[in-house]
């Protein structure tokens, strides 16, 4: 159940769940995630048959921009997303030499799981979201030479 591979086109009614549960208003819709399953440099990961969890990054020059990860509420504080964020940054191996992100200021969940795989917060984007929330900005350094 552990095993991370490519998400395809036949992850995409239960990648489409797991967009809501994961992130709700914000959620991916079927056009964005078909864009992003054809993106030159993009990254897109799963586990789980059906589907558990998620990681979409894009790799631009010598940079990986981690765009979203989430794991399904039922499954979480198992590893997974630990185990997909391993997977993303063996993927990115050789294109990126470091890494970027955007989270929720309020999102307490995703801002500990980053800084606890080493993620360091260097910035803030102040009412980034519709919402009015700020965006932090969180940075991954020595991933290796591309
Ligand atoms: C953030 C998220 C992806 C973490 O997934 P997960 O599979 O539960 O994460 P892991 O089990 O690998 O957690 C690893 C570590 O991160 C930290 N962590 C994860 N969730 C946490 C929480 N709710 N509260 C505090 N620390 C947390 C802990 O240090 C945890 O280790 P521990 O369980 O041994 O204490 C998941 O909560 C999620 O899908 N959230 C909704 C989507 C989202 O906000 N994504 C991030 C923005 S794109």
């Amino acid at each position: 159940m552990t095993t991370v591979r490519e998400i395809h086109a036949g992850d995409l009614d239960r990648l489409l769940a797991l967009q809501q549960a994961c992130f709700g208003d914000e959620a991916w819709t079927r056009g964005m995630i078909h864009e992003e399953l054809d993106r030159p440099g993009g990254i897109f990961l799963g586990i789980g048959s059906p589907l558990i969890g998620f990681v979409c990054a894009w790799a631009v020059l010598d940079e990986l921009h981690l765009l979203q990860i989430g794991v399904d509420p039922e499954a979480r504080r198992a590893g997974l997303a630990s185990v997909l964020h391993g997977a993303l940054l063996v993927a990115a191996r050789g294109r990126a030499s470091a890494a970027w992100l955007e989270v929720r200021a309020d999102n307490v969940a995703a801002i500990a799981f980053y800084l606890r795989l080493g993620w360091v917060e260097v910035g803030r984007r102040p009412r980034y979201y519709a919402d009015g929330e700020d965006a932090l900005l969180f940075r991954l350094e020595g991933l290796g030479a591309p």
